[in-house]
């Protein structure tokens, strides 16, 4: 007996595999696989989380106004215009399924986010890559591929898995280009890495467009990738059709209370900030003098690209890494089968990574 069909474009979901995070007969594995932070959370947020256990027979606040109110604070922004969610990956489908359906067009870039063909096979509306150049996106190009049914825009920024990024003015270039029925929806889960003078988060088109919004995540910098908690800043008529969509208690009172504290501790976030620039820094340099090709990332991993010849291809890497207790990141549902994306661990995970790569590279 089969079961009643979906509805088109859903079985053509390839299912969003999540990184590796353990590896027979190896007690103590080095997670490098799903760029999440290396410090894990601030200790305030880790209490906030706790003293939730107390509550656990109550439903959370389902409109997070505290949480709201926080991270407004911290960014300066209105907390009518944010809107919070089960991980900015259930907002970012919101988004889609909200402004594309049947006959519309979602489009991205070709090294976009794996979450977003995901996103529009899922609303019934039909996915679109425009080409990149240099593993970036390509403003020209993604202008290019707009056309008359093209519903939502995303971008990555910066993006996962290139660690590329676009500047204020190729974004602003980008948002003039489109359309006003066009939705620009920057995805900004990385923001918190960038300390490149040219950048912004996607605020300032988010607060002044009527067609542009900004996600964010905690998963990343703020160590609550457990926890499923993002947001999105935009103006009032799209977070108002995200809070008609969403369900009425997206977000538990366990991330909203962790999310409360973790946003409020900036010592740790600017801490949590400099040890990656400083271990992706060595790491890319490192990488770089044993003759790989470390592409230039602005976030918490780095694109790194191998050899061809067998012996020392990334999927030979990959599996040496493994044996050595070290998972990484395959790459080859991006089209990126000669690269490994490798998460900024701590200063001894990426030592080891280094010492065992060095390994791999000078083997017989
Ligand atoms: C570019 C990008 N956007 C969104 C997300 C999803 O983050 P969240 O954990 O908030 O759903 C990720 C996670 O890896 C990502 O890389």
């Amino acid at each position: 007996m089969s079961t009643p069909p979906p509805r088109p474009g859903i079985l053509d979901i390839a299912p969003y595999i999540g990184g590796l995070s353990e590896l027979p007969d190896i007690d103590k594995v080095i997670k490098l696989s799903s760029n999440e932070s290396a410090l894990g959370p601030s200790p305030a947020a880790k209490e906030a989380y706790l003293d939730v256990a107390d509550h656990l027979h109550r439903y959370p606040d389902s409109s997070a106004s505290e949480l709201r109110n926080a991270i407004a604070r911290e960014y300066g922004i209105e907390s009518e215009k944010i809107i919070c969610g089960n991980g900015s990956d259930e907002l970012i489908s919101l988004l889609v399924s909200a402004y594309a359906g049947p006959g519309d067009e979602v489009l991205y870039s070709r090294h976009g986010f794996l979450v977003y063909p995901i996103a529009a096979y899922a609303a019934g509306a039909t996915p679109v890559e425009a080409p990149e150049k240099n593993l970036k996106t390509d403003i020209d190009a993604i202008l290019n591929a707009v056309s008359e049914k093209t519903r939502v825009v995303l971008i990555a920024n910066p993006n996962n898995p290139t660690g590329s990024y676009l500047d204020n003015d190729e974004m602003e270039r980008l948002a003039n280009g489109l359309p006003e029925r066009t939705l620009l929806v920057i995805d900004a889960a990385y923001a918190e890495y960038v300390t490149a003078g040219d950048y912004t988060a996607g605020d300032g088109l988010a607060a002044t467009r009527n067609n542009v919004v900004m996600t964010r995540t905690f998963s990343k910098i703020h160590g609550l990738s457990a926890l499923r908690l993002g947001w999105a800043y935009g103006p009032a008529g799209v977070i108002d059709v995200l809070n008609r969509t969403r369900g009425p208690f997206n977000v538990s009172a366990a991330a909203q209370a962790a999310g409360i504290a973790a946003i409020s501790d900036s010592a740790f976030t600017a801490r949590a900030r400099a040890d990656n620039e400083t271990w992706r820094q060595w790491t890319a340099d490192q990488l770089n003098g044993l003759g790989l090709t470390v592409h230039p990332s602005v976030a918490n991993f780095l694109l790194v690209g191998f050899p061809l010849e067998p012996a020392r291809c990334a999927a030979a890497a990959d599996a040496f890494l493994k044996q050595n207790g070290i998972i990484v990141r395959r790459v080859d549902n991006y089209g990126l089968a000669d690269c490994l994306r490798i998460s900024i661990g701590t200063e001894e995970e990426m030592q080891a990574l280094v010492k065992a790569l060095t390994r791999f590279m000078s083997a017989a």
